[in-house]
C-alpha cells in the first residue's frame, strides 16, 4: 500500500510545519489533536494497518511509530517554547520588591568573643584552649581554694560522677594552671572557653556561659601594667571614652585583687537604670597572681610577678548591644540573634 507511506511522509511534513507555526498554547493544543488525535489520519492508518498484507505491515507500522514519535516531539519542544515566551513577558513584574534571602550571621557570643580575643592578640596574647571538666586541682586547689575553703561556695560547681573527683570548670582560671605547669614563663595568654554554675535560671544567670582569662607573667610585672591593659581593652571594646574604677575586692588567686568598673554606657556617669544611678557599671575582676598560685606551678615568687583577669562574654555582649537578658543567647530564636551582625 504505497499511498499509506506517502500519506505518512506527507502527513508528518505538514504536521511539523503547523505545530512550529502554532503562536498559542490553544492553537498547538489543536494542532495535536489534528496530527495526534483519535480521529486524526494518522490514527486511521494505524488502525488499517492489520489489514495490509504481511509484507507491508511491518513497513507502513514502523513508519507510522516514527510520525506519532516525530509530532509527540516536535509538539513538546514547541509546548516549552511557548511556555517560557509566556513566563518571559506578562508574568515577572519587575516592579516587585526584591526577595532578599536570608543570609545566615555569626552567634552575638562568637563576634563577641572574636572581638575580644583580636584585641588581646594585638597586645601579644596568645589564645589557648583548657578543657570543660576539670579536676579539682586545676579548678580549684592550684588556684589557692583548698577543700573547705570558703571561697568554693563563690561559685556552684557542678560535680561529675566517677573516681577522682571532677568538676566541669566554673571559671576559665583553671587554663592559668595548666599553661603555667607546662611552660617556663614569660606567659602571655587569652584563654576563651565555656563555664559552668549550678545557678537557677535568671535574666542575669544562665548555669553556662563564656569568660576569656587573661595571664601574663613575667619578671617585673606590676599592678600598673595591668590598668594599661584594662584600659587599652575597654576603649578598644568599647570605644573611646570610658573611665575605669579598681574597686579592692577578693580573689582567692590574686592579691591585691580588683573588681573593674567602666563609666556608665548608657548615662556617662550621672546615674541611669542602668547603671541603678551609680554612674558605673561593673565588667570584669582582676588582680596580681598570688604567691601561693606562683608556687603552687613551681615559679618563683621573688623573682617573677604576674597579672591575671577574667571577663565574662555574655556580660559584654550584654552591655555592648543593649541585651536586656542572658537566656537570649541560648534560645537560638533568628529573630533573635540576626539582629547582631
Ligand atoms: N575566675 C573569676 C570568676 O570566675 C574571675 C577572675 C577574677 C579571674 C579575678 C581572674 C582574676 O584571673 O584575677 O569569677
Amino acid at each position: 500500500m504505497k499511498e499509506s507511506r506517502d500519506d505518512i511522509s506527507d502527513l508528518v511534513g505538514r504536521g511539523l510545519r503547523d505545530i512550529a507555526a502554532a503562536r498559542t498554547t490553544e492553537a498547538l493544543e489543536e494542532q495535536r489533536h489534528a496530527y495526534l488525535g483519535r480521529r486524526s489520519r494518522l490514527t486511521e492508518i494505524k488502525r488499517t494497518i492489520g489489514t495490509l498484507p504481511p509484507l507491508e505491515r511491518a513497513a507502513v507500522g514502523q513508519l507510522a511509530n516514527k510520525a506519532v514519535a516525530d509530532l509527540e516531539a516536535a509538539y513538546a519542544e514547541r509546548l516549552d517554547a511557548l511556555t517560557a515566551e509566556r513566563e518571559g513577558d506578562g508574568a515577572v513584574d519587575v516592579t516587585l520588591p526584591g526577595r532578599r534571602g536570608f543570609r545566615g550571621v555569626r552567634h552575638v557570643l562568637t563576634s563577641t568573643l572574636d572581638d575580644v580575643l583580636e584585641i588581646f592578640h594585638g597586645m601579644g596574647f596568645t589564645a589557648v584552649d583548657g578543657p570543660d571538666v576539670e579536676d579539682e586541682y586545676h579548678n580549684f586547689e592550684a588556684l589557692n581554694i583548698p577543700a573547705g575553703h570558703p571561697a568554693r561556695d563563690m561559685q556552684d560547681t557542678f560535680y561529675l560522677e566517677g573516681g577522682a573527683t571532677r568538676v566541669l570548670r566554673t571559671q576559665t582560671s583553671s587554663v592559668q594552671i595548666r599553661v603555667m605547669e607546662s611552660t617556663p614563663p614569660p606567659i602571655r595568654i587569652a584563654s576563651p572557653g565555656r563555664v559552668y554554675r549550678n545557678e537557677l535560671v535568671t535574666p542575669t544567670h544562665f548555669p553556662e556561659f563564656h569568660q576569656v582569662e587573661v595571664l601574663y607573667v613575667d619578671r617585673g610585672v606590676s599592678m600598673a601594667d595591668l590598668k594599661g591593659c584594662l584600659y587599652e581593652f575597654v576603649q578598644r571594646f568599647f570605644g573611646h571614652e570610658r573611665a575605669l574604677r579598681f574597686r579592692a575586692s577578693y580573689f582567692p588567686f590574686t592579691e591585691p585583687s580588683a573588681e573593674v568598673d567602666m563609666s556608665c554606657l548608657l548615662c556617662g556617669g550621672s546615674g541611669c537604670s542602668l547603671c541603678k544611678n551609680t554612674g558605673w557599671i561593673e565588667i570584669l575582676g582582676s588582680g596580681m597572681v598570688h604567691p601561693a598560685v606562683l608556687r603552687h606551678v613551681g615559679y618563683d615568687p621573688d623573682v617573677v610577678s604576674g597579672y591575671a583577669f577574667g571577663v565574662g562574654i555574655e556580660r559584654l555582649a550584654m552591655l555592648r548591644h543593649g541585651i536586656p537578658d542572658v537566656r537570649y543567647f541560648y534560645e537560638n530564636d533568628v529573630r533573635v540573634l540576626s539582629q547582631f551582625v
